[in-house]
């Protein structure tokens, strides 16, 4: 097999793996995937200023994010499934990151548990939380995240009524009962999936099963899900939900200046700029567009992180040239996770790691902590505040 030297290495190798049903519900998005694929086509036109003569041999990816020391600011997005990909897949993400010093993110829609999770991995990791009607439930996930140690709640705003992914409908993911003739054809061929797969329990949704009451399996934990969330959530809850925690929050899914600036005076420590990886609104801003005008609008009353399309060091330098103090990467690392498990994760964060390096090096940058607009050629600072 040829060497593996970039996320689309793992991307293919993914998609020859993981069977179809699985590896769609990733390579997608919502409607017509114009924001997916407006995320990484905005990110791909951003140029960098090349610098020369500047003394670049001691260097360094080393900073913070949420005031904890990160190895390079990158950190693994919430996916829920993510043990589809590959068997115990959150598990083994969580080690890879761990390994590597990056944060990782529990979905409150993984099929490890948060328990299981915190008992197979020894790096605190940050739990994402949905929001449901049944706010007991919200709060015993909560409590469950506190018992779990976990480093930081990441509340997701953007999916209170799920967006459509055509594949998933047509794959037979999107409603319980028999999977189309195709689908089970194709994952009768994935033979080095199935070996996995077979030799562990966690096949549900492990945090819900067992936990919400009367769902006791995978049928009943998706139809409960479908009617579970909360389209009611507003501000107020928010407020709720950080006094029920305590603990560092970070606010995934905002992608308007405006709704920055509540969450400035929400008591949340951190956003993430998102549009869920082109999963939800067909048709938004790609986040990194949305990016400059939101740090403008927040300044450092606080901290920006960004997600969506990162696929390169490059693209993590960019995201980072316009303010965001982190990335947080998703079908990169599930490409990896699909490829190779816990192998193919970390080469997944090794070959962002080492593209990143060599970027800032090649724009005269040694420290991280340092980027700024300035790392992006003049034409590409117009060019976003033109999309934005
Ligand atoms: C397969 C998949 C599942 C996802 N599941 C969740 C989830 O459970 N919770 C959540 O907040 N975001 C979820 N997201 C969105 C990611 O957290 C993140 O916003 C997005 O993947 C970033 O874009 P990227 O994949 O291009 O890096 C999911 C994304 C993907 C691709």
């Amino acid at each position: 097999m040829t060497a593996i030297t970039c996320v689309d290495d793992l991307q293919r190798l993914a998609r020859r793996r993981v069977p179809r049903l699985f590896y769609d519900y990733v390579d997608s998005g919502s409607w017509t995937e114009t924001t997916y694929r407006a995320n990484a086509a905005d990110l791909d036109r951003i140029a960098f200023r090349q610098r020369v003569l500047v003394n670049i041999e001691q260097r360094s990816l080393a900073t913070t994010m949420l005031g904890r020391e990160v190895s390079m600011p990158v950190a693994l997005a919430p996916t829920g499934f993510a043990g589809m990909q590959h068997a115990d897949g959150e598990i083994l993400a969580a080690r890879a990151a761990g390994a590597a010093g990056v944060p990782f993110t529990l979905s409150t829609m993984s099929v490890c548990s948060i328990e299981d999770v915190a008992a197979h991995s020894v790096a605190p990791f940050w739990f994402q939380l949905y929001v449901m009607r049944d706010r007991e439930f919200v709060r015993a996930l909560i409590e469950r995240a506190k018992a779990a140690r976990c480093g930081a709640l990441v509340l997701t705003l953007d999916l209170q009524i799920p967006g459509q992914r055509h594949k998933d409908i047509k794959n037979g993911l999107a409603s319980p009962g028999n999977l189309p003739f195709r689908t089970r054809l194709d994952m009768l061929g994935k033979v080095r999936w199935w070996s996995t797969m077979l030799g562990t329990r966690r096949r549900g949704l492990g945090n819900i099963v067992g936990y919400a009451p009367g769902v006791a399996d995978l049928p009943s934990a998706s139809a409960w899900v479908k009617r579970s969330f909360d389209p009611t959530l507003t501000w107020k809850d928010v407020e709720w939900i950080k006094a029920c925690w305590g603990g560092p929050l970070i606010l995934k899914g905002i992608l308007d200046p405006e709704d920055a600036r509540a969450a400035c005076n929400s008591g949340a420590d951190a956003l993430v700029v998102s549009n869920h990886g082109g999963r939800q609104l067909d048709g938004a801003p790609s986040s990194i567009a949305a990016l400059p005008g939101i740090v403008d609008a927040v300044g450092d009353r606080i901290e920006v992180h960004m997600d969506g399309g990162i696929r390169s060091g490059q693209d993590v330098a960019r995201a980072l040239a316009l303010g965001a103090k982190g990335a947080h990467i998703g079908r990169a690392f599930l490409y990896g996770l699909g490829a190779a498990g816990e192998a193919g994760v970390r080469q997944c964060l090794e070959i962002i790691r080492r593209e990143l390096d060599v970027t800032l090096a090649l724009c005269g940058v040694t420290d991280v902590a340092q980027v700024d607009r300035s790392l992006l050629a003049r034409s590409a600072t117009t060019m976003n505040r033109k999309i934005a």
